[in-house]
């Protein structure tokens, strides 16, 4: 899988360099497309086998990256693929922060493959590993989670993303004294944040988009982390989706190696407009710039890595 890294962070960061024409643009399906067609075309160059298992959409729903698609040349390692073109499409076309460029691969067969839909989960780094149970109440995993870290509750921080849909969650967390931090677009790299050492962020839970939890749960897998899911269904079609895919019981809690079961896996992000941690491709005197970061799971550890691109947009 290393051989791919490399392979992967051109993937993401030319996706990120097609998208910028569109940042600010108010047109969110032109820079997904633009991201996309990139990603695609990038994909197409390297030597794998591989095969996104989950990501946008699905066969019918072309220009998406569709689930079941193949990429790469055909050749060499077999790989499972997750992947959103971009983690932020809202605020990237109206020229905010928190949009990204992100892929996750794992050996073939690691990934839960699932459709593009909700997902309810929830994610602790290395201490608290082992202590969560997302069929738990949600103030006992808290408890857990503060345990395992030494902390009071009142020490507790949790990133949750700002939706009407959390409001019962938020309440549940704020009266057991704990601080949430509401963000309002970009799941995949909060929810890598416990994992990360450099926040003082203990918990994260959401219900978002199901190919960003699988993104996630790479990463975190990568750092010694921990992820349990479920997915969120919001009619009778999503449910018969997941049947058609293989999941024998959609409503089972998923455990941490249901959504991924291999310690190889990679994940790199590349930062389209600000976020976390990165910058937002920039062009200065030196050309355009563009920030990722990028998790390996054979070296459990993160870096950042910036590029110069040598072009202009
Ligand atoms: P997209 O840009 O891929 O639509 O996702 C942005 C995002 O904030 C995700 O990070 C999150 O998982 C999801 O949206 C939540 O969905 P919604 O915006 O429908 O509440």
């Amino acid at each position: 899988m290393e051989h791919l890294l490399k392979g992967f962070l051109n993937v993401t960061e030319k996706a990120t360099v097609a998208t910028l024409p569109w940042v600010g643009k108010g047109d969110k399906n032109e820079a997904d497309r633009a991201a996309v067609t990139s990603m695609r075309e990038n994909l197409r160059q390297l030597d794998m086998q591989g095969v996104i298992v989950i990501g946008e959409g699905e066969i019918d729903e072309a220009p998406m990256l569709y689930i079941g698609e193949k990429v790469g040349n055909g050749e060499g390692t077999a790989v499972d693929i997750a992947v959103d073109p971009i983690d932020g499409t809202t605020p990237t076309s109206a020229g905010k922060d928190n949009g990204i460029a992100v892929i996750a691969a794992a050996p073939k067969g690691s990934l839960l493959h699932a459709p593009d839909m909700y997902m309810e989960k929830l994610a602790v780094g290395p201490e608290a590993a082992g202590r969560i149970d997302i069929e738990a109440p949600l103030v006992d995993n808290l408890y857990h989670v503060a345990k395992a870290k030494g902390k009071k509750m009142s020490e507790m921080n949790i990133f949750v993303q700002e939706r009407p849909r959390h409001e019962e969650a938020v309440r549940i967390m704020k009266e057991a004294g704990a601080t949430v931090h509401l963000f309002r677009d970009g799941d995949v790299i909060r929810a890598i944040t416990p994992s990360m050492g450099n926040m003082d962020m203990d918990m994260f839970y959401n219900i978002g988009g199901a190919p960003e939890g699988v993104l996630s749960a790479v990463a975190i897998n990568c750092l010694g982390g921990e992820m349990q899911a479920r997915l969120s269904f919001r009619n009778d079609e999503e449910y018969d989706r997941c049947l058609k895919m293989g999941l024998d019981n959609p409503k089972a809690a998923l455990r941490h190696d249901q959504l991924v079961s291999s310690e190889q896996g990679l994940f790199i992000a590349t930062a389209i407009t600000n976020t976390l941690f990165l910058k937002g491709a920039n062009e200065d005197e030196d050309g355009l710039v563009t920030e990722s970061l990028v998790i390996d799971g054979t070296t459990n550890a993160w870096r950042k890595v910036a590029t110069n691109h040598l072009v202009t947009v």
